[in-house]
């Protein structure tokens, strides 16, 4: 039996209420460093558009970097559960706060291993930045200092986030679901 195709289901979290919950996480973020020398940290790919509208809402000066991470084989939902670095960090993070900025912890697998790498690197301090967490999925408990939302266990798409290299562009975030023959709102192929 082949697998399923999948299709953009319901929208779980609208644009606005992401808007705003970023809004008011940048706001902490800068009470939080105000005057202390921060490295923000985006962990690609999925974070480039929480990322992009985090960071634009701190006020107060910061070098951004990228890190490449890979935990998911193309077309799987579920996680590998082995973490590889795709692209490094150039800059060196000695004597500077490092803030992780990352889309969706599921298991923690990958956080908790870029914590540990990180922390070899001699930061001030690391913390955690994530957009959404699934509860029911940790396997890892990760703390998280800055998170967006808590979700159900279901995959998700869109603001940043794939399936299989796709729907990245949503502006919302909307649950995937199998496909019942009925075409989704973006589907692009
Ligand atoms: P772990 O399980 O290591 O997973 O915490 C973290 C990484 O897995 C990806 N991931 C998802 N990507 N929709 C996605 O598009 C999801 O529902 C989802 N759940 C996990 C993501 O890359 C994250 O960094
Ligand atoms: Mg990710």
């Amino acid at each position: 039996m082949s697998a399923p195709t999948m299709r953009i289901g319901k929208v779980l979290i609208s644009e606005a209420d992401i808007a705003r919950r970023v809004a008011e996480l940048g706001k902490t973020i800068t009470e939080q460093y105000r005057g202390q020398p921060l490295v923000a940290l985006a962990v690609l790919k999925g974070s480039f558009v929480f990322a992009a509208d985090l960071l634009r809402s701190i006020d107060t000066p910061l070098a951004v970097e990228f890190i490449g991470l890979r935990s998911y084989i193309g077309g799987r939902t579920s996680t590998s559960g082995v973490v590889e670095i795709t692209q490094d960090v150039k800059y060196p993070l000695g004597g500077h706060h490092v803030l992780v900025v990352e889309d969706i912890v599921d298991t923690g697998l990958t956080l908790d291993y870029l914590i540990k790498n990180l922390a070899t690197r001699n930061p001030l301090s690391i913390k955690i930045a994530a957009l959404l967490h699934k509860p029911a999925r940790t396997l890892k408990p990760i703390p998280i200092d800055y998170l967006g939302f808590d979700i159900p266990d279901e995959f998700v798409v869109g603001y940043g986030l794939d399936y299989d290299g796709r729907y990245r562009n949503l502006p919302h975030i909307a649950v995937l679901e199998p496909n019942d023959g009925q075409m989704g709102l973006f589907h692009s192929r």
